[in-house]
């Protein structure tokens, strides 16, 4: 689906989020740059924006961008990010403990065994390093949440068709979003799966919340070891 749309999905993006996904992405950069990591993974990184994000607010760090979709990446390199490679988040091609940091931006809701995923990110991550997710939620304000929901429900499948011919794409944002565990179930899915401190940040009237937390700090019962 996402090799479908590759080359208006940056286009659609701006669009459909009134270009907030500029301001989402860099407070993302700028929580993950506070954490000074040398070694960090955007994962399910698409089109590379939040890499680039990072790559601007990191300089001196290593970033790499991956994503299993070769046509997402493409573009990426193209837009500048500089290291791709093509991985399936749920069997990761790096060693254990390699990174200091791992991001997801938009990535986790798209992947049907989180647990297995969330997993195979702590495996991945050191002992110390951070975990950022950025996703989709629903406003708690019910009238700011229903107004929302006509948003992502019916102009979002037509003005996503349009931008880029694939209405089931846009269809399936919304289900997806409506899916996606979110608050208190959230904290806890990323807890039982090899993180702790799991905090969370709702941004812009929370129809987009950052997740945070820290690697297992040595828990013996991470996965992989
Ligand atoms: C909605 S896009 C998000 C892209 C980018 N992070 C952003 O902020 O715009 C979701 C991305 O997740 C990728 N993806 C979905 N499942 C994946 C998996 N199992 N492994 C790696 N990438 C995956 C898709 O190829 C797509 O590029």
């Amino acid at each position: 689906m996402f090799g479908s749309i590759a080359r208006r999905y940056d286009l659609a993006n701006h669009v459909l989020s009134c270009g907030f996904d500029f301001l989402w992405r860099n407070r993302a950069a700028e929580l993950i740059a506070g954490w000074n990591p040398k070694k960090v993974v955007d994962l399910a990184a698409g089109t590379g924006d939040l890499t680039l994000a990072l790559q601007k607010a990191l300089p001196h760090s290593d970033i790499v961008a991956a994503d299993f979709s070769e046509e997402m990446l493409a573009i990426a390199k193209a837009k500048g990010v500089k290291n791709v490679v093509v991985a399936d988040a749920l069997a990761l091609p790096f060693g254990n403990r390699f990174f200091d940091c791992l991001a997801i931006a938009f990535g986790l809701r798209n992947i049907k065994d989180r647990s297995a995923a969330l997993r195979e990110m702590a495996r991945v991550l050191n002992d110390n390093g951070h975990l950022l997710i950025m996703e989709f939620s629903l406003p708690r304000i019910s009238i700011l949440r229903a107004i929302y929901r006509f948003y992502l429900h019916r102009l979002i499948p037509v003005l996503g068709s349009l931008l880029t011919g694939k209405k089931s794409a846009y269809d399936y944002l919304g289900d997806s979003i409506e899916e996606f565990p979110e608050g208190e179930t959230m904290l806890r899915l990323i807890e039982s799966n090899g993180f702790r401190k799991a905090s969370a940040e709702p941004l812009s009237g929370g129809i987009v919340t950052i997740y945070t937390a820290e690697g297992s700090g040595g828990s013996p019962s991470r996965h992989g070891d």
